[in-house]
């Protein structure tokens, strides 16, 4: 049996190494950005137009990272929160916070059970945060249980195809199927985190159960002329641009949750903080 204790403490402690082997430096690029774009290989979000009009809405990021995306919200005028595990991700936010503004809430937490009320928010997004690291069948009902109605769930990750075709060690995304689908949910990568993958039917179900409807499903291929990451050795630009690598998904809460219960109701939690930043295997972002 998996012990979630033991997950969070080995996924805690990747993300403060990946902190100080590349997203602190690079968090400044990505803070600076003048355009907000998705992924390894940078899809622009005008292409898509997942997030729609954000002005004016609450946002509850899950799994923040150093907070980019949260920044390129507050910039467009929404009122962001930043939440994540890992206070080495949370300090490089602060600090591009000081840096280049906005100043948001940041809060460390884990977004399987979060520390604040029940529909408070009109957005979450996760960028490759929980929507990898985190039980789907946990962090999706915490998503429905913060939002209000209505609101929106808009989150990033690894192809399920892609993720079938990674080496388990290290390597880039080959042309054959490394590992059966079936069965797939929880990975643990030698020597990396513990991540999770369930197939497209799994998410629907998940989403379902917890009062959602999808709204889109964008699998992300890379652009023409773009380079294979810097640091994410998860697949290269060549077998991006003829296989999607990324999944990013649209969905709305239309009803009450009905799933799994398990964080349906929190009537001790805060509201959203109102002061200033707190604060596989390395294959993240996955
Ligand atoms: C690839 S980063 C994604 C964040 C951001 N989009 C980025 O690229 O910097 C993954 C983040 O998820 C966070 N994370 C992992 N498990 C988590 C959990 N249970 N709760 C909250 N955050 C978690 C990690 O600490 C890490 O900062």
């Amino acid at each position: 049996m998996p012990d979630a204790r033991a997950d969070l403490a080995r996924n805690r402690a990747l993300w403060a190494m990946v902190n100080a082997q590349f997203t602190d430096e690079h968090a400044a690029r990505a803070w600076t950005a003048e355009e907000l774009t998705w992924g390894l290989f940078g899809v622009p979000e005008r292409d898509l137009g997942v997030l729609g009009d954000v002005t004016g809405l609450d946002v509850i990021e899950l799994g923040c990272g150093t907070a980019y995306l949260s920044a390129q919200l507050a910039r467009r005028g929404a009122r962001p929160v930043g939440l994540d595990l890992s206070p080495a991700q949370l300090a490089s936010a602060a600090r591009c916070q000081e840096r280049f503004g906005p100043v948001f809430p940041l809060v460390e937490a884990d977004a399987e059970a979060v520390p604040l009320r029940d529909a408070s928010f009109d957005l979450v997004v996760s960028e490759y945060g929980a929507s990898v690291w985190c039980d789907p069948e946990r962090w999706v009902a915490e998503s429905a249980r913060l939002l209000r109605p209505g609101g929106r769930l808009v989150f990033l990750t690894n192809s399920v195809l892609a993720t079938l075709c990674v080496p388990a060690d290290e390597g880039f995304a080959q042309e054959r199927l490394l590992r059966p689908q079936r069965g797939l949910r929880r990975v643990a990568w030698p020597g990396g985190g513990v991540e999770f993958h369930p197939g497209h039917g799994d998410w629907v179900r998940v989403l379902r159960a917890n009062g959602f409807v999808v709204e889109a499903l964008h699998e992300l291929y890379a652009p023409a002329d773009v380079e294979t990451h810097e640091y994410y050795a998860i697949a290269t630009a060549g077998w991006a641009s003829r296989w999607p690598a990324e999944d990013l998904w649209a969905a709305r809460l239309t009803r009450p949750s009905s799933g799994s219960g398990a964080y349906r109701s929190s009537p001790g939690r805060a509201g959203p903080p109102s002061g200033g930043g707190s604060a596989g295997r390395t294959r993240p972002p996955s």
